[in-house]
């Protein structure tokens, strides 16, 4: 069936977290493949209001093209109801826990994947796409495990699926553009070559998870994924950044990842003492284990046999390089 026009392959594809960094990228991917396209958002805006009616100055252009779907995944009637009325043959999820707190990763990584893969089931969907993480090769914090019971559920579930597990994004390694740009030290954790990742943009995200769509050698399979390479350590990363700036800075300031667990353990212990405050103060031992684990983990495909982070097995894909991400952002900001 044609179901989006002129493109013989198009699809309904209904995108969860179309709100998202990567949610936005896939959306404009999907809408530029001729498909069909169900941009879900939190429901403060009429739901299936075609995007040409909503006011132009709340609209983001990435969702140009589709149509937004206004629903909480955790109204499980309203999500049936969009899902029936629609009838997507491939679901999307781009959703994630905004800050990894154990409770809120509980709840949107775990549970609210879960709805919308019951919904995309009951709805005749015939694909889910998630979006997850490359990290929970090595599960050690609370929303990785999160993940790991979504993929479980959702590879045991009767509908094809394809589990996308990226590396670093552009987003996560620009954190300290800003600061640098005006003057600011770059920070790394211990000599800076701790870790390595193949940072991957928004952008060739976006394309290869749209590929997925259509590309039937990825049904059922778990795809780890990575940007065109090399892979970079954060030291790497200053070194890029001393090129664009030509001027001999960013100076390099180097902290031990140490600090992270000392402080976690703090907090930790302090979580077991306080009765009133445990939830909030385990809430900050978390992130700083996340902080820590950032600090020390590649994000990379582990070998199985060495049970090293490997760059030679993690795949590539795309053409976006950081290097020219970090030229616009120095340039914005200066
Ligand atoms: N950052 C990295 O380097 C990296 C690397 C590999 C993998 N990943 C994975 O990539 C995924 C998504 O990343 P991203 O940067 O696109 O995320 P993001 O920008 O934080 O977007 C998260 C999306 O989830 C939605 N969401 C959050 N809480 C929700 C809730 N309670 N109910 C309904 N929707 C909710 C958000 O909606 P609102 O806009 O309404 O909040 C938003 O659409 C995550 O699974 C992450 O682990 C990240």
């Amino acid at each position: 069936m044609n179901e989006g026009g002129d493109n013989p392959e198009s699809k309904t594809v209904f995108v969860a977290g179309a709100s998202g960094t990567i949610g936005r990228a896939v959306v404009r991917a999907l809408v530029a493949d001729g498909h069909t396209v169900l941009a879900q958002r939190r429901a403060s805006t009429p739901a299936s209001t075609p995007i040409t009616k909503l006011d132009a100055g709340t609209v983001p252009d990435e969702w140009t093209g589709a149509q937004i779907i206004a629903c909480d995944l955790a109204d499980t009637p309203a999500l049936a109801r969009a899902m029936d009325a629609h009838r997507p043959t491939v679901v999307i999820s781009c959703i994630a826990s905004r800050t990894g707190a154990p409770k809120d990763a509980m709840a949107v990584d775990y549970a609210a994947n879960s709805a919308l893969l019951e919904a995309a089931q009951a709805g005749g969907a015939q694909h889910f796409i998630l979006l997850s993480a490359i990290c929970v090769q090595r599960p050690k914090l609370a929303f990785q495990h999160a993940k790991l019971a979504f993929e479980k559920e959702l590879i045991e579930a009767r509908i094809d699926h394809t589990i996308v597990r990226p590396t670093a994004f552009f987003k996560s390694l620009s954190g300290q553009v800003a600061r640098v740009a005006k003057g600011g030290k770059f920070m790394v954790f211990g000599d800076g070559n701790l870790t390595r990742c193949k940072p991957i943009s928004d952008t060739d995200l976006a394309r290869f998870i749209a590929l997925c769509v259509t590309d039937l050698a990825k049904r059922g399979m778990t795809l780890p994924i990575g940007g065109p390479g090399p892979a970079i350590s954060p030291h790497d990363q200053w070194e890029i950044l001393r090129a664009i700036m030509d001027d001999g800075r960013p100076p390099i300031q180097r902290i031990s990842p140490r600090w992270l667990t000392r402080i976690g353990a703090i907090f930790d212990t302090a979580a077991r003492l306080s009765p009133l405050a445990r939830e909030w103060l385990a809430e900050k031992a978390e992130y700083l284990k996340i902080a820590h684990y950032y600090a020390t983990q590649s994000m990379l495909v582990l070998d199985p046999e060495t049970g090293e982070y490997s760059a030679e097995l993690t795949p590539e894909f795309g053409k976006d390089h950081l290097s020219d991400h970090y030229t616009d952002l120095i340039e914005a900001a200066r």
